[in-house]
């Protein structure tokens, strides 16, 4: 389908693209049928090469686009952040209702439970809505050219082939992101077994009875809305529940008040568990694994989800250009994301971790500015960072102990305080938390401020419970500044009482002081 010069509306698109996931022709944006030289062409279209190509665009090149699926935006809202987002906000709304349950006017708890796929069928109708404005934006907003539903190659640094056209190139970038690895098991390959891509393509009953495999962000999100849902759910996870090698600074207090919420939720976290084996017939009965004292396990169950990590895509980059790759299968770049082949860029999930999308988009943005003669380092050994569980949890800088280690002073302002008991203190509280506040306030969820309290200034926020997540970003910000920012500086910051987070009014509360101590 050529749509070049054809003025397509939003609406229009959802149909197209719908007609497309189940057709091999390609969608062909093209200026002057791809003829001439491109400054970049960007192997895939998902956050890092829709960004990198909209910002090369903005600084007066021409990008050329091509992803296989028929649509931009890639795997983020087709199968990753998007669903998990609808679905953690399902599991929060449904342990409200549950906590509640029988009060005010809310049904009684044995009563709250939702279908898993009724839930799952919701994102797979509306999806088709991003991918439609992607599409729509880039086109006729951004004006970049693009060719979709048609996997690329590169043949060397200047000529990349697709829909059977060859187009040359100043620039490649390769942005084809990572995918989901294998359980390594006998029966890996039952029905039942799913992971984050093919639960929302192929679920096709409801889940009773859910053993997740991992024990990091994929594990605690998917699991807290399984056992939100009324899934009994089994966490076997072989490190401890987040303490894996992918998630830095996440405080043990903040560690501590998740992980026991989700037992207190009914979710079982087996850590220090392996699993040896799944069983079934004609769909999955049990995982067999070895607990964390060598005994053996057999966990009943009719679904099994997996959430053991996802690998870069760079076998296809390596057979293509001889691309260096490292030890953890990822593309190896420098700061200004060149690869080990002049003239050969990297971006996203293909470089390795941190696997996020702001790493990602900037990646691209990175990519774009030095192929523009801008040069350009991106820095991403540290950044704000969040889950969900049936809360938000929302952290950026040093941990406690990783204060302590590092500091001899080190203050911390936390809520609620060292040595209270949360029964007896509703806070934190605001949105999302009022009702906790008044009903069941152990449910208020949890923060700490972490301080030096030689320079007073700020080193780690950590927080857990809802509508933080945004004040992350700028923490972030101030945070990590040449100058960074002290605890006098926060106390002289507005707040919006009541705010989710409550770092301003608990700093103010001790700026004055001239030797801070704890709150
Ligand atoms: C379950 C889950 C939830 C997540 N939630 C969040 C979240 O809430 N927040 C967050 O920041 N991050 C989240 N992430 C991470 C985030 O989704 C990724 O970091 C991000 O999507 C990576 O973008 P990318 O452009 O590198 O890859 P992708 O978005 O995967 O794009 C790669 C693109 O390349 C295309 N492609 C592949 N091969 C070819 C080829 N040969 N030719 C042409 N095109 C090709 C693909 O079709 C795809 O569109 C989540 C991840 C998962 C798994
Ligand atoms: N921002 C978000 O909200 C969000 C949400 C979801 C995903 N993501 C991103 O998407 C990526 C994938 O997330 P993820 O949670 O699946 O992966 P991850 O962070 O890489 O964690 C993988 C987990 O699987 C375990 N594991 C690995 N191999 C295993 C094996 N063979 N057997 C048993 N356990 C094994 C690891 O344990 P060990 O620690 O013992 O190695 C770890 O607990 C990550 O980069 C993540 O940041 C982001």
């Amino acid at each position: 389908m050529d749509i070049a010069g054809q003025p397509i509306s939003l609406p229009e698109w959802s149909p197209i693209i719908e007609d497309h996931l189940s057709s091999r022709q390609p969608i062909v944006n093209l200026a002057s049928g791809g003829e001439g030289v491109y400054d970049a062409i960007f192997i895939g279209g998902g956050a890092a090469g829709r960004f990198g190509s909209a910002y090369l665009k903005a600084l007066g090149g021409r990008p050329l686009v091509i992803d296989r699926w028929p649509f931009l935006g890639g795997s983020c809202p087709h199968q990753a952040c998007v669903p998990h987002h609808l679905f953690s906000e399902a599991a929060a709304i449904l342990d409200r209702e549950r906590w509640l349950g029988g009060q005010l006017w809310f049904r009684a708890c044995e009563d709250v439970r939702a279908s898993i796929l009724d839930v799952v069928d919701v994102f797979r109708k509306g999806r088709v809505s991003a991918h439609a404005f992607m599409n729509w934006q880039t086109k006729t907003q951004l004006e970049v050219e693009y060719i979709l539903n048609t996997p690329a190659r590169a043949i060397d640094p200047g000529t990349v082939e697709a829909a059977g056209q060859t187009f040359r190139t100043r620039n490649i970038v390769i942005a084809i992101g990572a995918h989901q690895n294998r359980l390594d098991l006998p029966g890996a390959d039952l029905p039942g077994v799913f992971d984050f891509g093919t639960l929302v393509e192929d679920l096709d009953y409801d889940p009773r009875k859910c053993v997740i495999i991992g024990g990091s962000k994929v594990a605690v999100e998917y699991g807290s809305f399984f056992q939100a849902a009324g899934c009994q759910t089994t966490i076997l996870t072989r490190s401890p529940l987040l303490r894996t090698q992918n998630l830095h600074h996440v405080d043990e207090d903040v560690r501590r008040y998740v992980v026991d919420g989700m037992r207190k939720r009914g979710v079982e976290i087996i850590e220090g568990g392996s699993p040896i084996e799944i069983k079934g017939t004609d769909r999955v009965e049990a995982v067999i694994a070895q607990g964390p004292g060598g005994e053996t396990l057999h966990i009943d169950c009719d679904f099994v989800f997996n959430g053991v990590g996802e690998t870069p895509n760079s076998a296809l980059p390596a057979q293509w250009l001889g691309v260096q790759v490292g030890p953890r299968g990822e593309v190896v770049v420098d700061k200004r994301m060149r690869t080990s082949v002049a003239n050969v860029y990297a971006a996203g999930d293909l470089i390795g971790p941190p696997m996020e999308m702001f790493k990602a988009r900037k990646c691209g943005m990175t990519a774009a500015r030095n192929i523009m003669g801008e040069p350009y380092e991106f820095d991403f050994s540290e950044y704000p960072d969040f889950l969900h569980t049936t809360y938000e949890m929302s952290w950026v800088g040093l941990t406690e102990d990783e204060a302590r280690e590092r500091y001899a002073d080190v203050v911390v302002i936390q809520m609620p305080p060292k040595d209270i008991a949360h029964e007896d203190i509703p806070l934190p509280v605001a949105e999302g938390t009022m009702l906790y506040a008044f009903l069941k306030p152990e449910l208020s969820g949890f923060q700490k401020c972490v301080i030096d309290g030689d320079t007073r200034r700020i080193l780690g926020f950590h927080h857990v419970g809802y509508g933080a997540k945004d004040a992350f970003q700028y923490l972030d910000y101030l945070l990590r500044r040449p100058e960074g920012i002290t605890i006098d500086e926060m106390g002289q910051m507005n707040e919006l009482f009541l705010n989710p987070e409550h770092f301003i009014q608990l700093c103010r509360l001790r700026a004055g002081r001239r030797g801070l101590v704890d709150l």
